[in-house]
């Protein structure tokens, strides 16, 4: 890879999880960054050197970058675009009622950024896309006559560990057809990876080394990339569930099951956790969409598809086995839902399996009072108006007689069970995310449900 002899400025469109940490992180080393959104709100919060969003580290990083100018957030392109040399597309890519992807901000945002890019700029791809979409913008920007190069770099980053994730890279993956720009694109994370340490401690995020690799592919192969990892992450995450239905049948535990499946390194323990099932903004779409690009393809996934069904299926497997231990049922049942992001770290509540549980306990009758350290303002738009938010997770105790721990915060799961006893007269534990020792709550008197155990 060549070193950068000049830095480019950069332009980042979309200031959303992706796009603001790429943003801020890069203009932490040394790059001219601006960051687009359109969102007048989320601006303001940005252009005051915060994110809006909960992110471990981020927001001391964003402020550095405001601070000394090598951050500008703007809602322009004009004032932005005819200034860079490389353009980072990191717009949402929502879900179209029949899964597959939707494009319009993918498209809209090339056809804007068209209109005002200089002659051998490099537009990167780092939204999530079906492949064939690189294929189809190259053919935009040619249509316009734009001697443009068009790069497809994916993004690997969990939400939580953004910044870590971003600085400590397994791998970066830029693929293309011109050879310089996949490599100058490759350059840019080289001098972040250079600038990794300070960055990090900068935002007092985790410094666990971990040796990247830098990886050049074709354009198709880097869109296929990034899908296919998410899904096979998915895949894992079903594979145990489906397993863990079986240990509860056979009374094993899944538990030890992947802990020694898991110890094989050709299998890795990583994704086998059981339990609730995934969410967020990525797995749930990401199979959805790979499952319809695929069809458009005529290929079928039926694989993906397996785990896409047994992903819904977790949370009414778990309601289900707690219908049964409960001697009235779930009608009227008192229950307190800890945790509604869709996992730790994150004030994310998309596809949140936690308020999937706290909805379909409403819907069936309970009295569900839910909480969430971090999450409870952007659950309110999810939840269904039977789901009451507390303020604290002694408020949501203090009335229940089912306690579900729906999200492993670590306030929830390190926790003895003498403070569940302390603050509710519940004795019915729910663990959907099998991270309590169900031991100590066993010899504590609790009846524990968890997920394959
Ligand atoms: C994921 C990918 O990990 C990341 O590389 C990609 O860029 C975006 O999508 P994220 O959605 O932030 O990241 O979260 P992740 O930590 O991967 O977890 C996804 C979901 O799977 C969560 O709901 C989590 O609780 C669940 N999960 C994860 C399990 O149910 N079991 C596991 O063993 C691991």
């Amino acid at each position: 890879m060549t070193e950068l002899t000049t830095l480019p400025t950069i332009t980042v469109l979309g200031a959303g999880y992706v796009g603001l940490t790429t943003a801020a992180l890069l203009a932490n080393a040394g790059y001219k960054v601006f960051a687009i959104e359109p969102n007048s709100e989320r601006l303001k919060v940005i252009k005051s050197g915060q994110s809006f969003f909960y992110e471990d580290g981020l927001d001391v990083i964003i402020k550095t970058a405001i601070d000394n100018g090598s951050l500008v957030a703007t809602n322009s392109y004009e004032q932005s675009i005819p200034h860079s040399s490389v353009v980072f597309s990191c717009v949402g890519t929502p879900d179209n009622p029949d899964g597959s992807s939707n494009l319009a901000y993918v498209y809209s945002a090339a056809e804007e950024a068209a209109t005002l890019m200089k002659p051998g700029t490099r537009y990167v791809q780092k939204s999530t896309v079906p492949v064939g979409t690189g294929r189809e913008i190259e053919a935009l920007f040619q249509k316009s006559n734009l001697a443009v190069h068009y790069v497809s770099n994916p993004e690997f980053l969990r939400e939580g560990t953004a910044v870590y994730d971003t600085l400590f890279f397994d791998r970066v993956v830029a693929g293309g057809d011109n050879a310089e720009s996949v490599d100058h694109i490759l350059a840019i994370y080289k001098r972040l990876e250079q600038h990794r340490h300070s960055i990090a401690q900068l935002g007092t995020v985790d410094t666990s080394e971990r040796k990247g690799q830098y990886i050049a592919t074709s354009l198709n192969s880097a869109e296929l990339i990034k899908v296919t990892a998410n899904a096979f992450l998915a895949l894992k995450i079903s594979f145990s569930n489906s397993i863990a239905k079986l240990a509860d049948a056979v009374d094993a535990d899944i538990v030890e099951v992947m802990d020694a499946v898991g110890a094989d390194e050709r299998i890795g323990r990583p994704f086998l956790n059981a339990g609730r099932g995934y969410g967020g903004g990525c797995f749930p779409k990401d199979v959805s969409g790979l499952i319809a690009s695929g069809l458009s393809n005529g290929v079928d996934l039926e694989i993906m598809q397996a785990a896409q069904l047994v992903n819904k299926s977790m949370p009414g497997y778990i309601l289900e086995k707690l219908r049964e231990n409960l001697p009235k049922g779930l009608k009227g049942a008192r229950v307190a839902v800890l945790g509604l992001a869709f996992k730790a770290g994150t004030s994310d509540t998309r596809r949140s399996p936690g308020v999937a549980l706290a909805n379909t306990l409403a819907r069936l009758g309970a009295t569900v009072t839910a909480f969430d350290p971090i999450a409870n303002e952007e659950a309110c738009r999810d939840l269904l108006k039977g789901v009451s938010l507390a303020d604290s997770a002694q408020q949501a105790l203090n009335t229940a007689d089912v306690i579900i721990i729906a999200t492993e915060w670590p306030e929830f799961i390190d926790q003895k069970p003498r403070y569940y006893e302390e603050f509710s007269r519940a004795r019915v534990i729910v663990d959907a995310v099998n991270r309590l020792n169900k031991h100590s709550y066993i010899s504590a008197g609790f009846q524990y449900i968890g997920v394959g155990r």
